[in-house]
């Protein structure tokens, strides 16, 4: 099978995974939401952001492989609100009536985070059952943490808006409670502590929905609704003449027109609706010098199979152009040669780049690294990561060279170093490897994985043996004999098991990264990061911690 024959059919799966969370609480729920006049969480999003702007939608996986719903009853991503780069919270009522389960609750502080790192402001599109009540012992006491963001955010400045569509009962209150703004659509918002049975449980009092926690009543009783909203379009309208009022830096006045495809799209994201809010900050730049959709020939599904990532940046970044000079200017391209470095720019904006070529880390290519992060932050330039690694070298000349030591000085630059990171996890990405190349707790601003990757402490065989190895010594040691049968079914079932949990989708589903791409939307979702990351301001080289030389 040809290189594109393979990812093809990756991205197939991929898009069918997406499917699976596009689809939410099912067709029966949807219909059943439609039937009551409700927009789902998807069309209350779309109507939300400007026309033709890009949604980048993050974490659609989430609680992949778990008894949950793929997507975990959710939908958060990055939009454009007349002109304003801001990040979306969506509860999808179709799934558990937007009941909030513990990969729910995860993947809203992971979109916190990215709102209160990219100095985002946050709309929440609220209808939700509150606490997934069985799973209530893991998200109740983390959970509180939702509303701790939300008014946090807003002592920052970052301003926090609360659509209230539905039900938004007991903790949920606090999410209009904790907001800047609020807009409760007549009808339908439905926000209290304790719904009428509670109620009369509690004080005996005979009560209704309406005067506990109607839009009307909170419009004009209770104060906690700012605007009251004929119906779910209108407030989407006024939420848009919030944010219009913001009085924030605008990426793109002229932007007027559909909701673009997010990474749940079945299709490639379309470049050059990406490209306007950096060609109308000023941002010129010619499109890659090679065609990103040749990246499907390139890029082999088998990790054996070496790649050389300078044919994956010279589809990403901007091309040659008078102002760009060459697409690529590789730093130290002698040495280190296993570890590409060098600087680009992407859709106008500067970057500098590093990517694994042949897999394994030296002390040479961590040295490298560690001075080519130093050198980006003198600059103030911000870092892309591609990931193809199977980890640090490991033998008794290396260990005595000091690979730890060198590789620990690279952990040190990329932990310390303060100016924004990307990562991509394009193939492998193992071990120490994972993290010398700014893998997810060292918490680039975004990551993004291809259907390609992996990722794990080490290659299931590997683990695998390493555990056999293990079990043979112990069993030695005791003076037993080995159970070599055993232990060939051991082996087996461990390999298969690493083999599940490194897979892109596992990893996805757990928030390990911030979403699984079709690799010829690289350019356009890294650019969409770029343009927020802009807006903010960073400092480079504000400090490492000790070199150990
Ligand atoms: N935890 C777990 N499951 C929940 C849930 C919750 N908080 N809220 C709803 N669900 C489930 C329902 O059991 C139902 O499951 P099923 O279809 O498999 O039987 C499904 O979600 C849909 O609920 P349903 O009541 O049919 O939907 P609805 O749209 O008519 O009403 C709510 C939605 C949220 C108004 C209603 O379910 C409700 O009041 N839930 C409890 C709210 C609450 O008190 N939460 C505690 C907050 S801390």
């Amino acid at each position: 099978m040809s290189n594109r024959e393979a990812m093809l059919e990756k991205i197939a799966d991929l898009d069918a995974q997406h499917a699976v969370a596009v689809a939410g609480g099912g067709e029966k729920y949807v219909d059943r939401h439609h039937a009551r006049g409700k927009l789902t969480a998807r069309e209350r999003i779309e109507l939300l952001v400007d026309p033709g702007s890009a949604f980048l939608e993050l974490s659609p996986l989430a609680g992949w492989g778990s008894d949950f719903t793929v997507g975990a009853s959710v939908v958060t991503g990055i939009g454009v609100i007349e002109g304003v780069e801001c990040m979306i919270s969506a509860n999808d009522p179709t799934v558990k009536g937007g009941a909030s389960n513990p990969w729910t609750v995860k993947k809203i502080f992971r979109a916190s985070q990215i709102a209160e790192e990219n100095d985002l402001p946050t709309v929440s599109l609220v209808e939700s059952g509150g606490a997934d009540l069985p799973t209530q012992k893991e998200i109740f006491i983390p959970g509180g943490r939702l509303f701790r963001d939300l008014t946090r955010s807003s002592a920052r400045k970052q301003p926090t808006i609360a659509l209230v569509f539905g039900n938004s009962t007991a903790g949920g209150a606090y999410v209009p409670g904790m907001s800047d703004y609020t807009v409760f659509v007549r009808g339908g918002a439905k926000v209290f502590l304790g719904g009428p049975p509670l109620v009369k449980m509690a004080t005996g009092e005979e009560s209704d929905d309406e005067s506990l926690g109607g839009a009307e009543m909170h419009a004009r009783v209770s104060g906690l609704a700012d605007y009251l909203a004929e119906d779910e379009l209108d407030a989407i309208r006024i939420g848009r003449r919030i944010v219009a009022r913001l009085n924030r830096r605008r990426t793109n006045p002229g932007l007027v027109t559909g909701l673009r495809p997010s990474s749940t799209s079945r299709k490639p994201m379309v470049d050059e609706v990406a490209q306007r809010p950096s060609r109308d900050r000023g941002l010129s730049f010619a499109e890659p010098d090679a065609d990103p959709d040749t990246l499907l020939d390139l890029i082999p599904t088998d990790l054996k199979e070496p790649f050389d990532p300078r044919e994956v940046i010279v589809r990403i970044v901007d091309g040659t152009s008078e102002r760009n000079g060459r697409p690529f200017d590789e730093f130290k391209p002698l040495y280190g040669t296993s570890l590409v470095t060098g600087w680009a720019q992407l859709h106008g904006h500067p970057i500098g780049i590093l990517a694994n070529a042949q897999g394994v880390l030296f002390s040479e290519e961590a040295q490298k690294a560690t001075q080519f992060i130093q050198l980006a932050n003198q600059s103030d330039t911000p870092l892309l990561f591609l990931h193809n690694t199977t980890g640090y070298m490991v033998g008794k000349d290396y260990e005595q060279g000091g690979i730890i030591k060198h590789g620990a000085q690279m952990l040190n630059a990329v932990s310390n170093s303060s100016v924004p990171h990307l990562s991509v996890i394009m193939g492998a990405s193992y071990g120490a490897g994972n993290y010398g190349m700014n893998g997810r707790a060292f918490d680039p601003r975004f990551l993004f994985t291809w259907p390609s990757a992996k990722s794990a402490v080490m290659g299931p065989a590997q683990l695998a043996g390493v555990l056999s190895i293990v079990a043979r010594a112990a069993a030695e040691s005791k003076g037993q004999q080995y159970d070599e049968e055993g232990d060939a079914g051991m082996r087996a079932m461990v390999e298969q098991m690493v083999e599940e949990q490194s897979l892109p989708y596992a990893l996805s589903g757990m928030l390990y990264d911030d979403g699984v791409i079709d690799p010829r939307d690289t350019r356009t979702v890294l650019a969409i990061c770029l343009s927020v990351i802009s807006k903010t301001s960073w400092t480079g080289g504000q400090g490492f911690g000790v070199f150990r030389t």
